[in-house]
């Protein structure tokens, strides 16, 4: 062992808990920004050379997500599309502010209504940076990012609403880059949807509602349960005829602030008459409404999407037709069915006769093969704006984090 030196510098800090990092283009603006950082004390900072994608490999070495996140996009060609790309590998909590060589106002504006912080044109002075950091810390950020809110319900119960909420928080978590997802299990009576993430019905939802006001990573590290560090589940797991005491009112509250730390909270309304529910629509910036091809269902979704179009912040609204029986004759098809609802049909899911109940029996994922498993990778795609609903055009939904109210 090394003596101790006492007149070494003090141990390193190391980067991966980095609550301050920043990506820098070239050398001399890195040193700049070190002597800056250091002048005004910022702790657990990290400064290094490179752009978006050393910023994105830091992330998926982080042990914490750092709080600020400074990126250099100066050279880049195509600012937007690799913003998006740091966007998917970034918890949505992390506030971004990026540097650039582009004097551009149509930019400026751009990054900021995608959630970035702030958009400086090159050198970086102390002063700005002084600015950005008391800026985050008096609360008086301009915006936070946030993930998105999807809000799913059927129209009945059976019609597939929870597996198709549960499946699609799967698959926003697959792939592309760091995404976390929230799942939220709004059947408070131990509902199907953990069993089926093959997780157990934690207590989580009490908890998170009564510390509303202490949510932070570390709490929901905590609280929720997750498997794999992305799918992360919230649900109770009340004795039948036990209630949610006061969750009223801080549903809202709840689905706001997950969705700064999620890229996306699904959430299983379970029974979309519900004041939860209600809630839940509000604030969702999308809904997802699953339906069976019955008559009845036909109407339940008429009354359905007129109430939720007439929520104070009405979401984006998809039908997804699900099949859970096989095909019989004299159903009435897509088309009628649209018509006779008055709303496109995004997605119709065919009846898919052995995967669904195996993996929710097992807990695990569908199998590849299993057309509900390719139904909600298109679902997915279409809610995340890569695809298009089935009956092509007339959406357009927008692109990484929505904007704020
Ligand atoms: N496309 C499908 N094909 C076959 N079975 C399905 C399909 N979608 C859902 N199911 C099955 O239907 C049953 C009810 O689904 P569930 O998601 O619990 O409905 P809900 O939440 O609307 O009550 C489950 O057993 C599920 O496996
Ligand atoms: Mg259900």
């Amino acid at each position: 062992m090394n003596p101790v030196n006492p007149f070494a510098s003090k141990q390193k800090e190391d980067p991966r808990q980095a609550a301050f990092a920043a990506f820098i283009a070239d050398d001399a603006s890195v040193q700049e920004l070190r002597q800056f950082v250091s002048n005004l004390g910022i702790p657990k900072a990290h400064v290094a050379r490179g752009g978006v994608d050393a910023a994105i490999e830091h992330l998926s070495r982080a042990e914490k997500a750092p709080e600020r996140l400074v990126v250099d996009v100066s050279g880049v060609a195509f600012p937007l599309a690799a913003l998006s790309k740091l966007a998917e590998a970034c918890d949505p909590s992390v506030q971004v502010y990026v540097l650039g060589d582009q004097n551009d106002v149509a930019l400026y504006r751009t990054l900021l209504q995608a959630g970035v912080q702030d958009y400086l044109v090159k050198p970086l002075t102390a002063d700005a940076l002084r600015h950005w950091l008391s800026a985050a810390d008096d609360g008086s950020v301009r915006r936070l990012r946030s993930g998105k809110v999807i809000a799913v319900a059927g129209t009945r119960g059976g019609v597939g609403a929870t597996s198709i909420a549960a499946h699609l928080a799967r698959f926003l978590t697959e792939g592309k880059g760091l995404r976390r997802v929230a799942y939220i299990d709004l059947d408070i009576h131990g509902g199907a949807g953990s069993t089926l993430l093959g997780m157990a019905a934690n207590q989580a939802l009490p908890e998170v509602l009564d510390n509303i006001d202490r949510i932070d990573s570390a709490f929901l590290d905590r609280t929720l349960t997750s498997k794999d560090g992305r799918l992360f589940a919230l649900a109770a797991n009340h004795s039948y005829g036990d209630m949610l005491s006061d969750a009223n009112g801080r549903i809202g509250a709840l689905l706001d602030i997950l969705s700064r730390h999620f890229h996306y909270v699904v959430a299983d309304l379970h029974d979309p008459g519900s004041v939860m529910a209600d809630e839940a629509f509000s604030q969702a910036d999308i809904a997802c409404l699953v339906t069976d091809r019955s008559v009845h269902s036909a109407r339940a979704l008429s009354r359905l999407i007129q109430h939720v179009e007439s929520r104070p912040r009405a979401p984006a609204l998809y039908v997804v037709a699900n099949a859970i029986r096989p095909a019989t004759r004299g159903r009435v098809d897509a088309k009628e069915f649209a018509a006779a609802v008055s709303h496109p049909i995004a997605l119709d899911i065919p009846y898919d006769n052995r995967w669904p109940a195996l993996a929710e029996d097992l807990g695990e994922p569908l199998a590849s093969a299993s057309d509900l498993a390719k139904a909600i990778a298109k679902l997915g795609r279409i809610l995340s704006g890569e695809a298009q609903p089935q009956p092509a055009g007339g959406f357009n939904v927008v692109s990484w984090f929505r904007r704020s109210a």
